[in-house]
């Protein structure tokens, strides 16, 4: 991917890429748990977003990105380490102290990316993909469990 990428906030007026955000995330469900009250960040190609992500203040001092996702034929280009640096931007710029993320304990590839961008683990949350899902999820063949957190520090 050349040059330098234009990501810029959804519009209240415009429609949720929910098609990107269930890359990232299993139901529609779920993603409408927190989409509401998060802030939605899109990259375009030809007037059509590509990429996502969303960002939800959990208090004045940490904010969160809930849902990452690059379109499939996009992946593997740096999209998504210019997503999460973007994002590490507008949090530092928001003024809060940290931004953290979480992931599934299997999706080794994100949790390498994660912590090439500086985030480090500080909890999993036992039993979130069991708890929170209707019904269980495989990721190449194993099934998720566990929700790893990651922190980076903003300061
Ligand atoms: N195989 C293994 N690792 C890879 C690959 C690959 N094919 N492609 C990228 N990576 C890893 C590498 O560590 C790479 O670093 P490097 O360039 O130094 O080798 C790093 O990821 C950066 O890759 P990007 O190209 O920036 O990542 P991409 O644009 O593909 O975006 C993302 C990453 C968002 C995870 C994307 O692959 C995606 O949308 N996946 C499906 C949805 C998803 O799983 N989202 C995250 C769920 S967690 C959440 O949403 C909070």
């Amino acid at each position: 991917m050349q040059g330098t990428l234009e990501i810029r906030r959804l519009r209240a007026d415009e429609q949720i890429p929910y098609n990107l955000l269930l890359l990232a995330d299993e139901t529609v469900e779920a993603i409408d748990r927190y989409i509401s009250q998060s802030e939605i960040y899109i990259l375009e190609r030809d007037k059509h977003p590509v990429a996502v992500y969303a960002l939800q203040a959990l208090d004045g001092e940490c904010i969160e990105i809930k849902n990452i996702a690059v379109a499939e034929k996009l992946q593997g280009q740096g999209i998504g380490r210019s997503l999460l640096r973007d994002a590490t931007f507008r949090a530092t710029r928001g003024g809060y102290q940290s931004l953290i993320i979480g992931t599934g304990d299997v999706l080794t590839r994100q949790l390498i990316l994660y912590q090439k961008e500086g985030f480090e683990i500080f909890d999993v949350r036992r039993d979130f993909f069991i708890d929170n899902y209707p019904a269980p999820i495989y990721e190449n063949g194993i099934q998720l469990r566990d929700m790893v957190m990651l922190k980076k520090s903003l300061r």
